[in-house]
C-alpha cells in the first residue's frame, strides 16, 4: 500500500505544481489516508500489481545491501556501519501514523552549527524506528510524564504526543529549537488539548535542573519530580558527547524512570565508550524490537530499555 500512497502522492503534487494557484499543504494533512481509502477500494488484480511492486523493491533492496561494503572511516580506521539512506520511510509531505498523518519538515543544514554540526536539522532513522515502535506499543507512554533528549524536529516528542502522554518535553542545542517549534505547531490539531507540550533547550554539558524542564507555565498542575519516560532517540555517534549524555540521563532519572535510547551504530568507539556507561548506570534490556512490536530493523540499530541501578 505504501507504494500506492507515494506514487498518487508524487502524482498529485506534480499536478500542483502546474497550477501556479495550488496551496500543496492544504491538502497534504488528509492525503495518506485518501489514498489508502483509494487502494483499498482497488479490485484484487490491481491491489495485486501493487503488492508485487513492493515485493521487487524489497528484492532489491536486500540485494543492494548485501552487496554494499561498508567504507572505512579515515580518521580512526574503524569501519562506519551506518545504512545507505534512510531505512525507515519518512516523507516531509506527511507520515502516517497511529491514524494521524505527521507533517515534519525538515531545514537545509548548510552551515556547521554547534558541536555536532547541525544534525538536529534533519529527521534520523533513530527516531522513526522508537516513533513506530511506540505506535505499536504505546502504553509505553501513554499518561506519562515523559522528556526527550537531542530531539531534533521532534517528529518522536509529537508522536508521544498523539500517543496519549500526559506531558512531552522535547530538548536540544537552541539552534533546533525554532524548527522543533513550528513542526509542533503544524500537528497541534492531532493530539488532545490536556497534553502539555513543550520544546526547551537543554545542552547535555550543561543541562537544567529535571523540575525546570518538568515545570510549564501554562499548566501549573503537572507536578515537578523526574519523568517517568526519557526517550533519546541517535544521539549516540560522537565519542566526546557520550559523558555528557549520560551523566544528563544520570541528573534526569530515579529507580523508576523507564529510558528508551536507540541509535544506529555507525563506529566502533562511540559504541563501546556508550554501551560501557550505560550498564554502569542501568540495567539495560536489548528491545527485541521484532518479537515486541512486529519491527524489523537491521542488527546495526539498537533499542535499549533502561532502569536506574540502586545507588
Ligand atoms: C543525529 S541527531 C538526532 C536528532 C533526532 N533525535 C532524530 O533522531 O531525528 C542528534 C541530536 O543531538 C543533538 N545534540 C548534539 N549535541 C548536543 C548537546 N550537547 N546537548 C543536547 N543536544 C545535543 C543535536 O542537536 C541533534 O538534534
Amino acid at each position: 500500500m505504501d507504494f500506492y500512497v507515494q506514487a498518487r502522492r508524487e502524482e498529485e503534487e506534480k499536478e500542483a505544481a502546474k497550477e501556479t494557484n495550488s496551496s500543496k499543504h492544504n491538502g497534504a494533512d488528509t492525503s495518506v489516508l485518501r489514498y489508502k481509502m483509494e487502494f483499498d477500494n482497488l479490485s484484487d488484480i490491481d491491489k495485486a500489481r501493487w503488492y508485487k511492486r513492493a515485493k521487487l523493491d524489497k528484492i532489491r533492496y536486500r540485494r543492494e545491501m548485501a552487496t554494499y561494503e561498508a567504507p572505512i572511516d579515515d580518521t580512526s580506521s574503524t569501519p562506519i556501519l551506518a545504512i545507505m539512506g534512510r531505512f525507515f520511510p519518512f516523507s516531509s509531505d506527511g507520515i502516517p501514523f497511529a491514524g494521524a498523518t505527521l507533517i515534519i519538515k525538515e531545514a537545509q543544514n548548510s552551515s556547521h552549527i554547534g558541536e555536532d554540526g547541525g544534525t538536529g536539522l534533519n529527521v534520523w532513522d533513530g527516531a522513526m524506528l522508537l516513533t513506530r515502535y511506540i505506535e505499536k506499543v504505546p502504553n509505553i507512554v501513554k499518561n506519562k510524564k515523559v522528556i526527550e533528549l537531542g530531539s531534533g524536529c521532534g517528529v518522536l516528542g509529537i508522536a508521544a504526543a498523539i500517543c496519549g502522554c500526559k506531558q512531552i518535553v522535547m530538548t536540544d542545542l537552541s539552534y533546533a529549537l525554532p524548527l522543533m517549534r513550528t513542526n509542533v505547531d503544524r500537528n497541534k490539531s492531532a493530539w488532545k488539548d490536556n497534553i502539555v507540550v513543550s520544546c526547551k533547550e537543554c545542552d547535555w554539558f550543561k543541562p537544567p535542573n529535571v523540575d525546570e524542564l518538568l515545570l510549564d507555565q501554562k499548566c501549573k498542575t503537572i507536578e515537578s519530580n523526574y519523568p517517568d519516560v526519557i526517550l533519546v532517540a541517535d544521539c549516540v555517534w560522537i565519542s566526546s558527547l557520550i559523558a555528557p549524555l549520560l551523566h544528563t540521563l544520570k541528573q534526569y532519572t530515579n529507580e523508576s524512570t523507564e529510558v528508551f535510547i536507540t541509535y544506529q551504530q555507525r563506529g566502533r568507539e562511540a559504541h563501546d565508550i556508550f554501551m560501557e556507561g550505560v550498564h554502569e548506570l542501568f540495567h539495560v534490556v536489548d528491545v527485541d524490537t521484532l518479537e515486541e512490536a512486529g519491527l524489523v530493523k537491521p542488527d546495526v540499530f539498537h533499542l535499549l530499555r533502561c532502569k536506574r541501578k540502586v545507588s
